[in-house]
C-alpha cells in the first residue's frame, strides 16, 4: 500500500505546532498502525530528519500507552481496538490518513503525538488502591464474592488508562476512566472500607488536575478500546451522592 500521512509536528510544549504531509510507501496491509510509522520514522532517520515522537509500549493492547487520534477518532476507525492494534488493512492503498494527538486541557502536548497523561496518574494515587493487613496470606475463599460482582469488578478492571475517553470528550472530562477505577474496587468486599474517601478524594482530583466536567455526551464509551460503559458513571455518581451523605 502507498499512502500519505498528515501528522501533527510539535517540538515542544511552547511550539505551536502543524501537520505536515509524508508519503508512506510499500506498507503491508497486515502491518499495524504503529509499524507504518515505524517505517516512516526509519525514512526519516535516514533522510537525517526527526522522528515522530508517538507513545507505545506492548503494542499488544494491553498497555494503554498508544494514544492518537487518527481521521479524527482516538484510536481510529475500528471499534474496540487500541492505536497498536489497528492493522493498515482497514485504510486502502492511496489513503490520506490525519494523525493527531489526543487534544485536551489535562493532557498537555510534549513532543508529536506525546501527551503528558501524568494527571491520570494523580487520579489513582488519590484513591485508586486498597488498604489490606499485612502478614500471612488469607485462608482461600475466606472473603467470596459474588460472581455477578466479580465479573462486573473484572471489566470495569479491563480500563487500560489510555485517556481516549477524555480525548472524545467534548468537555475533556475524565469520568469514564474514574467511574472504571472506582467501580473496580468498589464492588469487591476488599474495597469497601475505603469506599467514600476513595471517590471523593479521586473525584476531586479529576477536578484539580483540570478535566472538564460529564455532560453525558457518550463519546467516551464509544472510542473506548476495552468497551467501558458508561452506566459506569451512573454508579459513580450515586458512590458519590452516597458519600457526600454520610460525611
Ligand atoms: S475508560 Fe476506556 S478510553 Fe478511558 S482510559 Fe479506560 S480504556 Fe481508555
Ligand atoms: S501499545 Fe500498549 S495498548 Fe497499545
Amino acid at each position: 500500500m502507498d499512502i500519505q500521512v498528515r501528522v501533527w509536528r510539535q517540538s515542544g510544549p511552547s511550539d505551536s505546532g502543524r501537520m505536515v504531509t509524508y508519503d508512506v510507501k510499500d506498507i503491508s496491509p497486515d502491518a499495524s498502525f504503529l509499524e507504518m510509522l515505524d517505517v516512516l520514522n526509519e525514512k526519516l532517520i535516514l533522510d537525517g530528519d526527526d522522528p515522530v515522537a508517538f507513545d507505545h509500549d506492548c503494542r499488544e493492547g494491553i498497555c494503554g500507552a498508544c494514544s492518537m487520534v487518527i481521521d479524527g477518532v482516538a484510536h481510529g476507525p475500528e471499534k474496540a481496538t487500541t492505536t497498536c492494534q489497528l492493522h493498515m488493512r482497514h485504510f486502502k492503498n492511496g489513503d490520506v490518513i490525519d494523525v493527531e494527538p489526543w487534544r485536551a486541557a489535562a493532557f498537555p502536548v510534549i513532543k508529536d503525538l506525546v501527551v503528558d497523561r501524568t494527571a491520570f496518574d494523580r487520579i489513582i494515587q488519590a484513591g485508586g488502591y486498597i488498604t489490606v493487613p499485612t502478614g500471612a496470606a488469607p485462608e482461600a475463599h475466606s472473603v467470596p464474592v459474588p460472581k455477578k460482582d466479580a465479573d462486573a469488578a473484572f471489566e470495569a478492571a479491563t480500563c487500560i488508562g489510555c485517556g481516549a475517553c477524555v480525548a472524545a470528550c467534548p468537555n475533556g472530562s475524565a469520568m469514564l476512566f474514574t467511574a472504571a477505577k472506582v467501580a473496580h474496587l468498589g464492588l469487591v468486599p476488599q474495597g469497601q472500607p475505603e469506599r467514600d474517601t476513595r471517590v471523593l478524594d479521586m473525584l476531586q482530583a479529576q477536578d484539580d488536575a483540570g478535566f472538564g466536567g460529564c455532560t453525558n455526551a457518550g463519546e467516551c464509551t464509544t472510542v473506548c478500546p476495552k468497551g467501558i460503559p458508561l452506566t459506569l458513571i451512573g454508579r459513580l455518581n450515586a458512590d458519590y451522592r452516597q458519600a457526600l451523605r454520610r460525611q
